[in-house]
């Protein structure tokens, strides 16, 4: 309060506004990709939401070091857009688009059976796609939307594409979390939208971030020894198109304190560059990787085996997926 009474006045607003333009400009990251000299030549990336913000840049980024990267999106346009922009500005022809909509489970089979027919290899996989904001509702598939998006899809497409990823190792699965997680609670009722009236605004969003984290931390343990590692990074706080849900105010307000405080979509993608491509994340699994690239544990919420096992068997169960990697 005392903070907003002495930026009332025009002075003090004033300067405020100066020290956050020059904030704003010197802020530098821990881990630069520019100065990462990692090659992708022979390497096959797939990035799932790649035709906007974060998914697009990471795109971007493996397309630059001359990976053969494949744009997954929902809408054939959108992703046609992101696809010329990434050709044209990387010179790499190496890029293609496949249709996936993670909110339903036959459009990651189907898209899951595209890669294992056309990709002799997956060594990078980066589950972005997701929506926060998303009024509550069911799929076709008795599915709730916004726990289907974020975590239903991701885990289906993962453990489709799992057998190949292990043929083609060392290779890396990437979950986008977020610092969110730590707020989210497990109920496996959610997945079908049960037991959500109680839920308050946003809060569907932490829990499946809290699900992807945990997805990350137990496929991990499942797949040790195999040579494919699987972290859950922070992006930050960015600013994407992942609030197109939210009202034009509210996303007016967040974009202006947003430009002086929060992430922009290139910045977010650092850490998940980082965790897909870098030396130091080589190796690394069931780890956190934060927005500044520090690698650390998740958040303790995400470290109960018990809850953990209980998830990853309701996932099963609401994909019908068989045959996962056991224990
Ligand atoms: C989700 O996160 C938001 C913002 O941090 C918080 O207001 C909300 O209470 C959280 N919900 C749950 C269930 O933790
Ligand atoms: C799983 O199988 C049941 C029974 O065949 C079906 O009703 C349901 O829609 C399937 N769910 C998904 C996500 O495919």
């Amino acid at each position: 309060m005392g903070l907003l009474c002495l930026l009332s006045h025009p002075i003090w607003f004033l300067c405020f506004l100066v020290l956050a333009v020059v904030l704003r400009m010197q802020r530098k990251g821990r881990w630069d990709p520019k100065k990462c000299r990692i090659d992708l030549t022979g390497k096959t990336a797939i990035v799932t939401g790649a035709n906007t913000g974060i998914g697009k840049c990471v795109a971007m980024d493996f397309a630059r070091r001359n990976g053969r990267v494949i744009l997954a999106c929902r809408s054939r346009e959108r992703g046609q857009k992101a696809l010329e922009d990434i050709q044209r500005e990387t010179g790499n022809q190496k890029v293609f688009l496949e249709i996936l909509d993670t909110s339903s489970m036959a459009s990651v089979r189907a898209f899951a059976d595209r890669i294992l027919r056309n990709e002799k290899k997956v060594d990078i996989l980066v589950n972005n796609a997701g929506a926060s904001g998303m009024p509550f509702s069911i799929t076709s598939e008795g599915l709730e939307v916004t726990y289907a998006t974020n975590h239903l899809g991701p885990f289906l497409l993962t453990n489709l594409l799992v057998d190949l990823m292990k043929r083609s190792a060392p290779s890396r699965i990437i979950f986008l979390g977020s610092f969110m997680h730590n707020r989210g609670y497990i109920d496996t009722t959610h997945l079908y939208g049960k037991n959500l009236e109680k839920m308050k605004f946003n809060d569907a969003y932490n829990c499946t971030k809290l699900m992807n984290t945990i997805c990350a931390k137990e496929l991990a343990e499942r797949l040790k020894g195999t040579g494919v590692t699987v972290n859950s990074v922070n992006p930050g706080i960015v600013m994407t198109d992942a609030m197109r849900y939210y009202s034009f105010l509210f996303r007016a307000i967040f974009n202006v304190i947003g430009f002086f405080f929060f992430k922009t979509a290139e910045e977010g993608a650092v850490s998940t560059i980082f965790s897909a491509v870098s030396e130091e994340a080589e190796g690394v699994t069931g780890k956190y990787i934060d927005s500044d690239c520090l690698i650390e544990l998740p958040s303790e919420n995400s470290r109960d085996p018990a809850v953990n096992k209980k998830l990853w068997e309701a996932s099963e169960a609401a994909t019908n997926l068989t045959g996962a990697p056991g224990k």
